[in-house]
């Protein structure tokens, strides 16, 4: 490889047919004599236009036929006309510079072009500045190069994470993946599982109990996630009613009185509640608001009178304090059931939170558009992040989640798009440069991404995903491969 041209940030490098090289692979360009060298990332491959190709290739050209007779090369130039015609350019994009092998963000230094070598850098270089302890290693995959990438858990910590991609290429399995890993080291998992899919993550490919088998509550509302009304605040009630069925103010104060009155009484249920708003003094639109809002709340069937059903979520939670993941199960809901749900754990979440009975959990939110109000977006990210939920939010559409959130992400694990809308929005949102993202994840194959932010020390990484042994749920239901079988 040859240093070719430099201009700014990005790097030109001739690569010649005989040296493997992919997109998305760091190089080094290293002058020996001052003992410095600029670490560059191939972003894009291209042919190297060399004046005369296009002449060179015109002339070859004869039809695809085969033309018999023997091709005469007295000076021997085919090989090395091939060679050149074959050489390809290397769209680089600088990501540091190293001196005494110290690495540092990239300066103006310009190598020799003459004397220059260029030759691969291995990733775990780049990823060695952090100083990762044996104890918070996570497996995350493997690099190009085909070694080994761990990383360390504790990126993961405090922050916001983003895993976006098109449908089937891998971000749930990322997603569990990530999971298992935090709940090995010993962090509290809660996962808003849209279609069902973490319910196996306690087993292996054959269905047997695996390691994990004993720290993934699943919780499915109806089922076994149910709630007395006693059990759950007026707060979190409340916050059900406004957020998630939209009951307007004047309701909701007269709400608090009901409330009030059933728990002076200590007669909070729900079929208590039902005969107080029927029976109360109020204006009739109160009072059909309520009603229709106490309908959604039994159909939602999370909520119970019989206090030997109601399950504890704050148990779970407890139990999941030292290493676990509480699953709750969305499939099969209703659109407002769900809204219902996500709004009553993440109330109880906040509350366990702030009277420090948790130190933080790790919240898993897939397509979460689904269940979220636009303005819970910001809440989450900002004031939730405070009382100590750290999200992880895992879309195909890259479109939900507004651009001031991209910026506050800490990582994202971007995975192959092939979509222009879904390029442009990704690449303007995320942290590498524009180009980078775009050139990269379009070539990205499934179970590939491209990582990006502290979990990989700010260089961007492509890292193919490691398997995991769990059973997989929640695939795609599909109708010719039933009568196939
Ligand atoms: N790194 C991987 N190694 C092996 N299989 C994988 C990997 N990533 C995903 N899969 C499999 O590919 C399928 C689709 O993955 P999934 O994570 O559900 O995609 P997505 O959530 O992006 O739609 C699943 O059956 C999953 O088990
Ligand atoms: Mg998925």
């Amino acid at each position: 490889m040859r240093l070719y041209r430099k201009e700014g940030l990005n790097v030109q490098i001739i690569s010649f047919p005989n040296e493997e090289v992919a997109k998305g692979n760091y190089l080094v360009v290293e002058d020996r004599e001052t003992g410095r060298s600029l670490i560059v990332q191939v972003v894009d491959i291209q042919y190297a236009n060399i004046p005369g190709i296009l002449e060179e290739l015109l002339r070859n050209y004869n039809g695809d036929s085969y033309i018999k007779g023997e091709d005469l090369d007295p000076f021997e130039v085919g090989n090395h006309i091939e060679f050149i015609q074959d050489a390809r350019l290397l769209i680089c994009k600088i990501r540091a510079s190293n001196s005494d092998g110290v690495l540092v963000s990239a300066n103006s230094w310009l190598p020799s072009r003459s004397r220059a070598i260029v030759k691969p850098f291995p990733i775990e270089k780049l990823l060695i500045q952090v100083k990762m302890h044996e104890v918070y290693s996570m497996h995350l995959g493997e690099t190009m190069e085909k070694k080994g990438l761990c990383v360390d858990v504790r990126t993961l910590d405090g922050g916001l994470n983003i895993i976006t991609g098109k449908k089937g290429t891998g971000k749930s399995h990322m997603s569990k993946l990530l999971t298992l890993s935090m709940v090995k080291h010993g962090a509290p998992i809660v996962v808003l599982d849209l279609n069902g899919e973490y319910a196996g993550l306690g087993k292996d490919v054959d269905g047997k109990p695996n390691e994990f088998s004993g720290k993934i509550h699943v919780l499915t509302p109806g089922k076994n996630l149910q709630v007395t009304l006693a059990q759950l605040k007026l707060g979190v009630m409340l916050k059900i009613l406004v957020n998630a069925l939209n009951l307007p103010g004047t309701s909701a104060r007269e709400f608090r009185r009901i409330w009030s009155f059933l728990q002076q009484k200590d007669g909070l249920s729900m079929s208590n509640l039902g005969e107080a708003i029927k029976n109360w003094k109020c204006n009739q639109h109160v009072r059909d608001a309520l009603f229709s809002r106490y309908y959604t709340l039994l159909s939602s069937r999370l909520f119970t009178d019989n206090s030997a059903q109601a399950t504890s979520l704050r148990d779970a939670l407890y139990k999941a304090r030292v290493g676990g993941a509480v699953v709750i199960n969305l499939r099969d809901i209703s659109t407002i059931g769900r809204h219902i749900v996500v709004e009553y754990v993440l109330g109880k979440l906040v509350e366990l939170l702030t009277s420090w009975k948790l130190r933080a959990v790790f919240l898993f939110a897939e397509e979460a558009h689904l269940y979220l109000r636009e303005t819970y977006w910001d809440d989450i990210v900002t004031r939730m992040r405070h009382f100590g939920v750290f999200t992880t939010f895992i879309t195909n559409q890259p479109d939900t989640i507004r651009e001031n959130i991209y910026s506050q992400a800490d990582n994202l694990f971007l995975f192959n798009f092939t979509n222009e809308h879904d390029l442009e929005t990704i690449s303007r949102a995320s942290k590498a440069d524009a180009e980078t993202v775009k050139s990269v994840v379009r070539d990205l194959p499934p179970f590939h991404c491209l990582a990006l932010g502290k979990v990989v020390n700010d260089f961007p990484v492509v890292v193919r995903v490691r398997q995991l042994d769990v059973l997989a749920m929640g695939q795609t239901r599909l109708f010719f491969s039933e009568r196939n079988s």
